[in-house]
């Protein structure tokens, strides 16, 4: 059994697997989105500057399914929610996804450091706001009126966004636990290396490359083994 005591700052990081039972393809598993388009074709600062319709067009089609009606919240997601809003002390998610189902179960505390796909940013004025319709080539911001939009996603080779503020949370972790996301991609990655203090605990469908660190792996799928360790959380 695992030795939590009583908490005061929890710690969560997800990755795509929280959302997979939504109907969000994770990046990486058999029919990936990168099984299917190149990193270097659609999410780097390159791409879009080679072929910026292509690269829109890739973010347009994931936003406009994010928002078609099929694809909810799940178990996992609302299970987060209610261990923010039970809990005394401070809970904090820190996601990879870009995608807002933290936000619709009711997570109020989320931190997204690749960015979130219902906004975009200026690339003149640097200015970022919410958007829910296509990005075109020809799209005005709204605020200096210039053809310089983008979606509001960290690219590879972009730093990722409040990782100061991350890794401050980490350090004053007690308890960190890591959901559906494979380890592969820094500086999530390494988030587990800047909680020295804390009990490190992992929810995943299988091992990942960096299950050696936690000291426990808890295998399933979010949907089921989330709310259950919430649970356990909760009572103690
Ligand atoms: P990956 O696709 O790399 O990993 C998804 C993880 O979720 C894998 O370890 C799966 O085993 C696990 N998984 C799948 N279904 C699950 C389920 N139902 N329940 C629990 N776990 C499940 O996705 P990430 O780790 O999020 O970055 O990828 C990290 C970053 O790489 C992404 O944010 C994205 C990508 O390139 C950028 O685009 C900048």
């Amino acid at each position: 059994m695992l030795n939590i005591g009583l908490k005061s700052n929890i710690v969560i990081l997800t990755g795509a697997g929280i959302s997979q039972e939504s109907g969000i393809n994770t990046f990486r598993d058999q029919n990936g989105l990168w099984h299917n388009y190149k990193i270097e074709d659609v999410a780097t600062p390159e791409a879009f500057q080679k072929n910026p319709k292509l690269v829109l067009d890739f973010y347009n089609e994931r936003r406009k399914h994010l928002l078609a009606p099929e694809i909810k919240p799940n178990a996992a997601h609302f299970a987060l929610a209610r261990l923010e809003h039970t809990f005394r002390g401070l809970v904090t998610i820190i996601t990879q996804n870009v995608d807002n189902l933290h936000e619709r179960a009711g997570s109020e505390n989320v931190i997204h450091i690749h960015g979130e796909l219902l906004k975009s940013r200026c690339n003149h004025c640097q200015i970022v706001s919410s958007i829910k319709d296509n990005i075109e080539a020809e799209s005005l911001c709204q605020h200096c009126h210039q053809k310089s939009l983008r979606p509001h996603i960290v690219w590879f080779g972009e730093e990722p966004h409040y990782i100061d503020r991350c890794h401050q949370l980490l350090d004053a972790a007690d308890l960190f636990i890591a959901i559906g996301t494979s380890g592969m991609v820094y500086p999530a990655a390494g988030f587990i290396r800047h909680c020295p203090d804390a009990t490190k605990v992992e929810i995943n469908t299988e091992e990942t490359a960096i299950s050696h660190l936690f000291h426990k792996t808890i295998m399933g799928p979010a949907s089921m083994k989330v709310p259950e360790f919430i649970d356990f959380l909760i009572d103690l």
